[in-house]
């Protein structure tokens, strides 16, 4: 018992990482269809943040289905586990003080309830880029929704895939109605209110 709490004194708290980099830490959690703009709203926030001296990290398909999720498939099980595995990661981010982004689909409310409960509802902000499928198509950024008209992909969000819509989002970003900055911005001001060290 006696080793316990010593160990428990030498810690770093995370109370203390937040003080060393002046900002309240927690997961800012971005979901919508693919295409919608998430990663790109949430790389646009993440340069401004830092330039204003904020640290943070954006966790997106880039960073995790390329290396610790790229085992995982897009069946509803394994999208369950990679939002599993971005959840734990979120969360030591989170007590290492650090601001993150998660930008990931997570299609199901069921999904995110996952999330939500691993990084804990005082740290979880549910974001929804709400963009509807027709303009996700028509941008259609890699190509994949051409791929799943000719029946080259299978089980794709919002097509074969379901893609419920969040009911508990703090904030909802339309992107059909308003400039890629003026989403930032939108994001930004949020962030900016929720990350002052109190
Ligand atoms: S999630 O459902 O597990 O949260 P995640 O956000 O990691 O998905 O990955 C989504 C990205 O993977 C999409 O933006 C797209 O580029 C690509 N992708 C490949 N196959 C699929 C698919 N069947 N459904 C959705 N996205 C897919």
């Amino acid at each position: 018992m006696e080793n316990i709490y010593s160990i428990f004194n030498q810690l770093v708290q995370r109370g203390e990482r937040e003080r060393f980099l002046n900002q309240k830490a927690s997961v800012f959690w971005l979901t919508g269809l693919s295409g919608s703009g998430k990663s790109t709203i949430a790389k646009g926030v993440e340069r401004k943040l830092f330039e204003k001296g904020f640290m943070v990290q954006v966790l997106d398909g880039d960073n995790i289905r390329t290396g610790i999720s790229n085992n995982l498939s897009f069946s509803i099980e394994d999208r369950q586990e990679n939002i599993r595995r971005i959840s734990e990661v979120a969360k030591l981010y989170t007590n290492s003080g650090i601001i993150t982004l998660c930008s990931f689909i997570s299609p199901t409310v069921s999904i995110r309830q996952i999330a939500r409960k691993i990084i804990g509802d005082l740290d979880f902000h549910e974001v929804y880029i709400n963009t509807p499928i027709d303009l996700c198509e028509e941008r259609d950024v890699k190509g994949l929704y051409k791929k799943v008209r000719s029946g080259e992909i299978k089980g794709f969000t919002g097509i074969d895939s379901p893609y419920e819509e969040p009911k508990r989002a703090v904030l909802t970003i339309k992107t059909d109605s308003q400039k890629v900055e003026d989403s930032v911005e939108q994001l930004y001001n949020y962030i900016i209110e929720k990350s002052k060290l109190i």
